[in-house]
């Protein structure tokens, strides 16, 4: 640094703080101890929780850190993970609801242990006919339905790897996955349901597949019924394939570190990166804190409404939970289908106790407005978790007293595909929470937040979070990419693990997650982050949703951008914008006042519900904008490129 400012200015201040519920505390999984037997010692800590794994053969070793930043968890110990998911639950809880399935027409399945556990092997003996082999990579295109989870178990049975895509990317995504790890089969369904229209999956793969002369397979579940291009030899129905296959199906002895699958993130910018996760620590890793994070008993109802074509899904629909024998809502609709209190319906119904969503979900509910929860009874729910952004204040706020009735601890749990798991977030039985902060690391979980040199911050500043120890469901690598795997992860500082967001600790010792690096602006040489301003904004009772970017400036260098979201029964003029700006002003600084505010319908979102700040800061800086394809809702993008030229020909405030 040139100066001696801070790495990242921290300008929020948030006072309000929830202790946890104290029946919930005595009975918590986690207690306070939990914390000092961590550190005390890390590697005993994750072994003891590995065992609640079964095994078939035990670990020699816990960690091997000879060859740095290549680790390896439990090295010599074997298991396969849909035993863990399954077979180990049959005898007591063979008859326990694994799944209460919901589809979008309001068609629903209740699968227990036992059934899960049929479907699996069954598709497991289906693949072993096709060929498929330990080892193989097996793509996975569908929508949310329960074949979805039984196709990921069945891979993971035989050992083959699994690479799910998410159901909403293109045909072009598709076959740059199964190019790049090199699948020889997928499997997808006819068509998804999503919002009242059907997604033409096997349709995707079909033109994804002219490009893949190695696919030999194709499995297809029935869903719509619609009709759907056959090529004979390649394409098998589900249905006929699992038809006469035993019911039971040898697992495969898979090593602690064989590949369990690839989970491709695109992130901003550019090829997607396949990241690897293996076995055994990744197993330890997701089952472990799901317990905790979640508290889970045994009579939860716990959803997660997450994609499992995103981590969350792998981590917290799937290998989590069903390695503790949890029951789960999963649901394959929209939010809004058939009316924009569906969620809120099915959480009722189900009598869920646990939820788990995005906050761009929660804006999302915020914008539509309080009497959709209102019209049910979400008295179940005793636990709220947010993951996938830093989550406002008043988003938080609004989940705490709309959803989980003043009363459900809100777990905001950061963490990234790359890290398989949890790692910073409340313990619902030992944080008092604050809004819009994590809290802190997961016991045997070890962060800092250094500057550009890789020195700690003083407590208070901002600056570059790092996880300092390695931790069992740690990315392995980047399939095929060693090193772009150090590259992008390692070699910025010696020995830590560059997150690639911004973070700071209060006084507290509290974690507040800043965004994304690359999306910090600089205002006078002040290095400012956009989720504080963006925090402010949504504090404003008329705002829904905002997203901050850096412009150029030729005063400032940079000049605050702002796009924000109105809630949908209030309309926006100049006297609002005026009022949004002091609102800013007021509660973080004159430094962080817009210098232009852009009022818009909705912003562009990555298909995981992630803000495109960099199409914002082209849109600002009336650049050429680039490929557009990937969004959610690539058809905000020309709306909002008209009004922020407007607004910035019609001159921005000073
Ligand atoms: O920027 C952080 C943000 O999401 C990134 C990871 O994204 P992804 O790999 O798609 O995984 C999302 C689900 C785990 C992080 O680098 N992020 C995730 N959770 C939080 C968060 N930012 C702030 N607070 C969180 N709770």
């Amino acid at each position: 640094m040139s100066d001696d400012r801070p790495t990242i200015e921290a300008l929020q201040v948030e006072d309000r703080t929830f202790p946890p519920p104290a029946d919930l505390a005595a009975a918590a999984n986690a207690k306070a101890e939990i914390y000092d037997r961590a550190a005390a010692d890390p590697e005993a800590y994750w072994a003891e929780e590995a065992k609640a794994l079964d095994w078939m053969e035990p670990w020699d070793q816990v960690v091997d850190r000879s060859n740095h930043p290549f680790y390896k968890w439990f090295v010599g110990g074997k298991l396969n993970a849909s035993v863990n998911c399954l077979d180990r639950h049959l005898e007591r809880r063979g008859d326990k609801v694994a799944f209460h399935w919901e589809g979008e027409p309001g068609d629903t399945q209740t699968i227990t242990y036992r059934d899960l556990h049929e479907r699996v092997c069954k598709l497991a003996n289906g693949l072993r006919s096709l060929g498929v082999q330990r080892g193989d990579r097996v793509a996975i295109y569908m929508g949310m339905v329960p074949e979805l989870p039984a196709a990921m178990l069945a891979c993971a049975r035989i050992g083959a790897a699994h690479t799910v895509v998410f159901g909403g990317f293109s045909a072009e995504s598709l076959r740059d996955r199964i190019l790049d790890c090199d699948c020889r089969t997928v499997i997808t369904a006819d068509e998804a349901w999503r919002g009242g229209r059907h997604i033409p999956l096997k349709a995707n793969v079909d033109e994804a597949l002219l490009e893949c002369p190695d696919v030999e397979h194709s499995v297809v579940v029935k869903r719509t019924g619609s009709d759907v291009e056959w090529t004979e030899g390649r394409d098998r129905w589900y249905h006929e394939l699992v038809a006469d296959q035993a019911a039971e199906c040898e697992p495969e002895a898979m090593d602690a570190e064989d590949l369990l699958y690839i989970l491709y993130t695109s992130g901003t910018t550019g090829k997607p990166k396949g990241i690897v996760h293996t076995t055994g620590g990744y197993l330890t890793g997701v089952a472990s804190t799901h317990k905790y994070v979640f508290d889970l008993k045994e009579d939860d109802v716990y959803w997660c409404a997450a994609d499992c074509g995103w981590v969350t899904g792998h981590s917290y629909i799937v290998y989590g939970p069903l390695c503790n024998g949890a029951t789960s809502v999963m649901f394959e609709g929209a939010p809004n289908f058939p009316a924009e209190d569906r969620l809120w319906d099915i959480a009722e119904r189900y009598k869920a106790s646990i939820l788990y969503l995005a906050p761009t979900a929660i804006r999302m509910f915020m914008k539509w407005g309080t009497q959709h929860p209102a019209k049910h009874d979400l008295s179940s729910l005793r636990l709220l978790g947010s993951v996938g952004e830093p989550i406002n204040p008043e988003a938080w706020m609004w989940y705490h007293e709309h959803i989980g009735g003043g009363q459900a601890p809100i777990v905001d749990t950061w963490w990234q595909t790359e890290t398989g798991s949890i790692m910073i977030s409340p313990l619902p039985g030992v944080t008092t929470t604050k809004p819009g902060s994590a809290a802190q690391p997961l016991p045997g979980v070890t962060a800092d937040i250094v500057d550009e040199v890789g020195t700690s911050v003083p407590q208070g500043s901002g600056g570059y979070l790092v996880l300092t120890e390695p931790w069992p469901a740690m990315l392995r690598t980047l399939y095929g990419d060693d090193d772009r795997f150090v590259e992008t992860y390692w070699s910025q500082y010696q020995g830590l693990y560059l997150a690639g967001d911004g973070a700071r600790q209060d006084d507290d010792g509290y974690y507040w997650l800043l965004g994304r690096i690359d999306d910090v602006m600089n205002v006078s040489g002040h290095r400012l982050s956009t989720i504080e301003i963006e925090s402010a904004l949504v504090d404003h009772p008329a705002v829904a949703e905002s997203a901050v970017v850096g412009r150029h400036d030729d005063t400032t260098g940079q000049a605050i951008a702002a796009f924000v979201t109105l809630k949908s029964e209030v309309h926006g003029d100049d006297d609002l914008i005026a009022e949004l700006r002091n609102h800013v002003a007021i509660k973080i600084g004159p430094i962080a006042k817009p210098k232009s505010i852009v009022l818009t319908d909705d912003l562009p979102k990555t298909r995981s519900g992630k803000i495109m700040r960099r199409l914002l800061r082209d849109i600002s800086e009336n650049r050429q904008l680039g490929d557009v394809t990937t969004l959610a809702n690539a058809e905000v993008v020309s709306e909002i490129a008209d009004m922020a030229s407007d607004a910035h020909a019609s001159g921005d405030e000073g």
